[in-house]
């Protein structure tokens, strides 16, 4: 299948300010953008710069000023079609539910049967290594492991596009690297195409096919920047020259953009 898995054309955002005076606050775009089937895409971009945004038109949750996003040829227009699966920054798991039946929440709604149901449950866990931790509530587990009880939320209804905002964000380093060969791992696994939102430059080069650098806002992509790395990679890929590379190209890009959402310049020279 040639089509691309999801297509935004001349996609663009302006909100209005609360008290309806003014312009807007243009946000984001215009932005074209096609993900291939099955690709790992990353974006990095200053803060502020439309990257939630850019997500939550993805999924429906807003609709753009201008422009049109297709998922599998299909227009989105107002709610998340199936088969895209979410992941946000913060800890999303609830408090009062056990680990299962935290994954299990979603599928619980469905109308799939009860067995199916369960089964999805158990391979989540296993996939993200919770089988012990199945009845022990989110207060118990580190934050790395809570965020992988939210991934495992998601993977139960099988997306076939995982969308992630910024979240191993609050992690410290090295279980971000982790956290990110976990990622790779259920990425091949799942065969899902991945969207990875991210403010971590080595994140980005470490995990993704292709890397998008987004200007500060309104955000619109100012360079694409393709890894070339094996499907079969991990952490260990940031001792390879070719990761100092990959990661020099983003910051030549985005240095500029950074300092301009901080509101610097450039110094003359
Ligand atoms: N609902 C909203 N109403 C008004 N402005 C918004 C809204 N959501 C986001 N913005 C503005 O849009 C810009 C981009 O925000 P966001 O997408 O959250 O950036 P990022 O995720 O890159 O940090 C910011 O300037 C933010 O203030
Ligand atoms: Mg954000």
């Amino acid at each position: 299948m040639n089509q691309p898995h999801i297509r935004l054309t001349d996609v663009e955002m302006t909100f209005s300010r609360p008290d309806g005076s003014g312009e807007g606050i243009h946000a984001l775009g215009p932005i074209q953008l096609d993900l291939r089937n099955g690709e790992f895409f990353a974006v990095v971009g200053p803060s502020g710069c439309g990257k939630s945004t850019l997500l939550e038109l993805m999924i429906g949750l807003t609709s753009p000023t201008k422009g049109s996003i297709t998922f599998e040829g299909q227009p989105i227009n107002g709610s998340c079609p199936d088969g895209i699966g979410v992941v946000f920054q913060e800890d999303a798991s609830f408090a009062w539910l056990t680990v299962r039946d935290n994954i299990a929440f979603g599928l619980r709604r469905t109308a799939l049967d009860r067995r199916e149901q369960d089964e999805r449950v158990e391979n989540a866990l296993a996939m993200m290594g919770l089988v012990e931790f199945a009845d022990v509530y989110p207060s118990q587990l580190s934050g790395g492991m809570r965020q992988r009880v939210c991934i495992a939320r998601t993977l139960v209804t099988q997306p076939r596009l995982i969308l992630l905002d910024e979240p191993f964000g609050a992690l410290d380093q090295q279980t971000r690297l982790l956290m990110g060969d976990e990622i790779l791992s259920l990425w091949r696994k799942t065969g899902a195409t991945i969207f990875l939102i991210t403010h971590a430059l080595d994140e980005a080069a470490m995990l993704a096919d292709r890397i998008g650098v987004m200007s500060s806002r309104p955000g619109q992509l100012i360079d694409i920047v393709e890894t070339n790395w094996p499907r079969d990679r991990d952490s260990r890929i940031v001792e390879n020259d070719a990761f100092g590379v990959v990661t020099a190209r983003l910051w030549r890009s985005l240095r500029v953009e950074s300092m301009k959402a901080i509101g610097k310049t450039e110094p003359r020279r």
